[in-house]
């Protein structure tokens, strides 16, 4: 079967200052598949490249089947792609609940802001206040949130984990786990190998641009010599 995404031979470059060095990947139908290595390896780059922030300079892109790799980002999360940043962008000024609407209204979704609330009950308690003034792990949800709204077949979401306190971590891994359950594809960047591994059972270990390992999660991380080098655990 065609898979969901998949990538041959990726470069791309920042400026002048090339970043990726043939990124070759696939992510099928409803499967959670991790891409993981340290800070700096690549993995922002990957996913931007992948919704289409960043014009590969070699390589194909394709999403079922189908050559995207010339389309514009909003062609792509019209197809089922959806994006979350590393950094947590909020609509300044506006409420939770106004946040979700603009989504929302944004795209035929057939999922209603009640059912994101029933997933992120966090969420729902905080509807009126302001979004700026969510904390780390909130901020996260809510973002994850407004991509659910789009209604993605695919969600590339990089690094949900970053900088949260570990009780958040561990209730923010459960809520993901149960979006993938729906059956909604994700492709997570981290840099954290065990975070990983409670949702992924399949990854690609990313160093200085270039794929250097493939294979289950457990393989991956048995495999000492990459950990030591590639990964943080
Ligand atoms: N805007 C930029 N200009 C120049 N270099 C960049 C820029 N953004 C990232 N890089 C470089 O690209 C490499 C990969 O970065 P990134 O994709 O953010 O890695 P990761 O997400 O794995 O931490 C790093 O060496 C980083 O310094
Ligand atoms: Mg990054």
């Amino acid at each position: 079967m065609e898979p969901l995404l998949a990538a041959d031979d990726v470069h791309a470059a920042i400026g002048s200052s090339r970043i990726l060095h043939g990124i070759t990947l696939a992510v099928g139908k409803g499967e959670v598949v991790a891409l993981v290595g340290r800070n700096g390896a690549g993995k922002t780059t990957t996913l931007r490249t992948f919704m289409g922030h960043l014009r590969p300079r070699r390589g194909t892109i394709r999403w079922q089947g189908q050559d995207i790799t010339r389309r514009p980002p909003y062609w792509r999360a019209r197809a089922g792609i959806a994006y979350v940043p590393q950094d947590r962008r909020m609509f300044a000024g506006l409420t939770v609940d106004e946040s979700l609407e603009v989504a929302e209204a944004a795209h035929a979704c057939p999922r209603s802001r009640e059912e994101i609330y029933e997933l992120f009950p966090v969420l729902a308690d905080r509807r009126r206040q302001l979004s700026s003034l969510l904390s780390g792990g909130e901020q996260r949800m809510l973002a994850i949130a407004r991509a659910l709204l789009a209604n993605p077949a695919l969600i590339l979401l990089d690094e949900p984990t970053d900088g949260l306190a570990p009780v958040v971590v561990e209730h923010l891994l459960s809520r993901i786990a149960t979006i993938a359950e729906a059956g909604i594809a994700i492709l997570l960047a981290e840099q954290n190998v065990r975070f990983a591994a409670m949702l992924a059972n399949r990854g690609y270990m990313i160093h200085k641009g270039t794929i250097r390992r493939e294979g289950t999660v457990a393989e991956l991380l048995a495999d000492d010599k990459s950990v030591g080098r590639y990964l943080t655990v």
